[in-house]
């Protein structure tokens, strides 16, 4: 008799490796996974997740990888650029995503300053990540220059995401949101850059506002998945931000960014439907309203009728 799990069927207790239901259409996502979607050539999708509700529904669609980016500092909250947000709004965040994923791989983004200052401090800064929030990897910027500190922090059992090129906490060094790489000195470091990480074991690497010649060449170069944003078709896997394909950024998009739908005119159209139906009384309607039952109904104009007699 086949049964929901192996150790009903009869198998023994010591074989079964997984207790997902025969039939889960869905599998979770791991480090190994994405590896063997680059091995067969199967492209890997990510989007960015901030809050319950956007988790839940990316996830649901059977998006990969879930990344709550430190682009939350804009998105979210309303600042200019990255570099103000901090490891507890970043957890706050982690921590709601975390609730409404069940299959997607979880990568919560290392804000700036919290792995500037030395290794120990990388370690325990990600460790909250993982140990708070529930993420199963933390992303961090920068190449060659980092790999012996994302060594550190793999060696503490906390798989990492890299990311190179346009890598927005370094705005003020790069004079702006610049695309990397276009020199050919710029297209050797990033080579270095993505090798570097590769030896150092991460668990993919983000390529942002790259040439897509130069980011094909570091996806055939190295053995993590590459997963691109502004770096053209030849990545393992592309990410856009959440709120860039749904426009609610409120500004030009870049160049890179498809909309898929236009949340901004569907919330606003709902928002000023409701404004005018209680402006004008229509909302809420008795049926959108409690009632009493009629006895108590007839109990209180018994009493109100009693009230009224006295008052006369
Ligand atoms: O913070 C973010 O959203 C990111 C992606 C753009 C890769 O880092």
């Amino acid at each position: 008799m086949d049964g929901l799990y192996p150790a009903m069927a009869g198998g023994a207790l010591e074989d079964i490796v997984s207790i997902t239901p025969i039939g889960d259409p869905r599998q979770k996502i791991t480090v190994a996974s994405l590896r063997d979607r680059k091995l067969q050539h199967q492209p890997i999708t990510c989007l960015t997740a901030y809050d319950y509700a956007s988790a839940r529904l990316v996830d649901e669609t059977g998006i990969d990888i879930i990344l709550v980016g430190d682009s939350l500092a804009q998105t979210m909250l309303g600042y200019d650029n990255t570099l103000s947000v901090t490891v507890d709004e970043m957890l706050h965040h982690v921590k709601a995503v975390r609730r409404g994923v069940k299959n997607a791989f979880l990568i919560a983004d290392m804000p700036y300053g919290s792995y500037h200052l030395g290794a120990d401090e990388a370690v325990r800064n990600a460790a909250r990540f993982m140990k708070e929030g529930g993420a199963e990897a933390v992303k961090m910027e920068g190449g060659e220059k980092r790999a012996d500190l994302v060594r550190r922090v793999i060696d503490a059992e906390i798989p990492v995401a890299g990311h190179i090129g346009l890598t927005p906490q370094s705005l003020n060094v790069m004079g702006g949101y610049k695309v990397q790489g276009k020199s050919l000195g710029g297209v050797e470091q990033l080579m270095r850059d993505a090798v570097a990480l590769d030896r150092a074991g991460v668990a993919c690497i983000y390529l942002e506002g790259i040439p897509r010649e130069v980011a094909a060449l570091i996806t055939a170069e190295v053995g993590a998945p590459t997963i691109g944003i502004g770096a053209g078709p030849d990545c393992d896997g592309q990410v856009l931000v959440f709120h860039d394909i749904l426009n609610l950024t409120f500004g030009a998009p870049a160049k890179f960014v498809r909309r898929y739908g236009d949340a901004a005119a569907l919330i606003s159209d709902a928002v000023q439907a409701f404004r005018a139906d209680v402006v004008s009384h229509q909302y809420p309607s008795d049926n959108e309203s409690y009632h009493l039952s009629r006895e108590t109904q007839q109990a209180l104009e018994t009493v109100l009728e009693r009230k009224r007699g006295m008052r006369r």
